[in-house]
């Protein structure tokens, strides 16, 4: 059975969502599910904007059956390679062979490289500014690069005033009924993922994004139109502005994040002990994790969201306590920056792990970082609080 919406007089979403998938691309679950988004234009030319994943191509096929309703398909927009939304991209030829596949020379190029049916006799390569009109509607491509692959591009129906935006404005999360963003409570619900989203797959590339969204900024949009989650017809320019700051690695909020390994407890102890004199000094937003509990992706994008970090952590074969390590990995290879953090380590006969966190530190962009490291051998004894208090005046100061 169809399950499309109408999102214009002539503009459907035949995506579907899948519910199964633990982690998306295999690494970053994913336990509200996620949605592919697809659309079709019907004009005096049929257009297709992307395919779905390989998973859901079922559903999109009997929703682009109906939305069609028995008419050829004319074009294939292909915004962005990846496979998430490309798998069924040669089922589309296939159910279709008049189809002409719109894409730029690098989309042909990874074309090619997946698939081997022939494109060459149905390919309309585009550059940047081109335009293909399909009788109402005008539709114009401009080059993303980055945002997520080299070959990503952008479509603006000038008609609707629709951006088809590929991986940007996407959120994790399937699609239960409510496709647009206005028909959701989005920053309460949604916001969270939007942001673990955004940063984990594109957090290293913020200037590309920030080139994106200038690009974007010169054209009147009604609907913003992403691959992944909801489609936007409201309170565009508030999401833009959330992506602008993401994307410039500045803060999101005042707020204190603690990032804490421990072992037998006591790391986490002195951990809580720094919390509640946080609290006591007035702090109002303190998230706090243990690192070996919470999947990285969602701590990449705490991290992105407060403005000050503690990382408390044990010394573990003379390294750092391995969940951290991997953690202060995959913030450095986000290009994490700008941030006042503060360093506590715990160690019962050679500690190191405090050492090697701030080396880790110092070579990430504009951080301040306390220059006093709290060292807890083995436990956090009373005559030390005077050193959390220090932790304290750095971050409240
Ligand atoms: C496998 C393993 C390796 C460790 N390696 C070191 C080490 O190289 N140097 C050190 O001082 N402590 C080492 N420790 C001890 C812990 O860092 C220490 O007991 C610490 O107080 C644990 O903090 P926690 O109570 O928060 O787990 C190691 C512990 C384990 C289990
Ligand atoms: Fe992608
Ligand atoms: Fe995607």
């Amino acid at each position: 059975m169809y399950s499309t919406r109408k999102v214009t007089q002539d503009t459907i979403w035949v995506g579907a969502s899948d519910r199964r998938l633990a982690q998306f691309e295999n690494i970053y679950p994913i336990p509200a599910g996620v949605s592919y988004n697809s659309y079709v234009i019907l004009d005096e030319k049929t257009v297709l904007l992307d395919t779905v994943d390989r998973a859901v191509a079922g559903r999109f096929i009997e929703n682009l059956t109906h939305a069609l309703d028995g008419r050829d398909l004319d074009y294939l927009v292909v915004n962005h390679m990846e496979p998430d939304h490309c798998a069924t991209l040669e089922e589309i030829v296939l159910r279709y062979p008049n189809v002409t596949i719109v894409g730029n020379v690098k989309t042909f190029n990874m074309i090619r490289q997946f698939f081997t049916f022939d494109v060459d006799s149905r390919a309309m390569v585009v550059k940047e500014g081109d335009t293909l009109c399909t009788g109402r509607h005008t539709l114009s491509f401009t080059m993303t690069p980055m945002v997520h692959w080299p070959e990503v591009m952008m479509t603006y129906d000038s008609c609707d005033r629709i951006l088809f935006c590929a991986d940007a404005f996407g959120t994790f999360g399937a699609l239960n009924g409510n496709i647009f963003a206005d028909e959701l409570d989005f920053e309460q619900d949604w916001l969270d993922e939007a942001r673990r989203y955004l940063i984990n797959i594109v957090g290293k590339y913020g200037p590309s994004v920030l080139q994106a969204l200038k690009k974007a900024s010169a054209l009147d949009i009604q609907v913003l139109a992403p691959l992944h989650g909801p489609v936007w017809r409201e309170n565009i320019p508030w999401f833009i502005g959330k992506y602008q700051t993401w994307a410039s690695y500045a803060p999101e909020d005042h707020a204190v994040l603690i990032l804490y390994a421990s072992i037998y407890g006591n790391t986490e102890s002195a951990a809580d002990a720094l919390a509640v004199r946080l609290a006591e000094a007035g702090e109002k937003k303190i998230a706090m994790y243990d690192v070996s509990v919470t999947d990285p992706s969602y701590l990449v994008a705490e991290a992105f969201r407060c403005d000050r970090v503690v990382f408390a952590c044990p010394t573990y074969n003379a390294g750092i306590f391995p969940k951290m390590e991997t953690l202060l990995h995959e913030l450095a290879a986000h290009n994490f920056q700008k941030r006042k953090v503060a360093v506590m380590e715990n160690g019962t006969w050679a500690i190191s792990s405090g050492k090697l966190i701030r080396e880790i530190l110092q070579s990430l962009k504009d951080m301040e970082i306390y220059e006093q490291t709290v060292t807890v051998k083995s436990s956090l004894k009373e005559a030390q609080l005077g050193e959390l208090d220090g932790i304290v005046a750095f971050l409240e100061g």
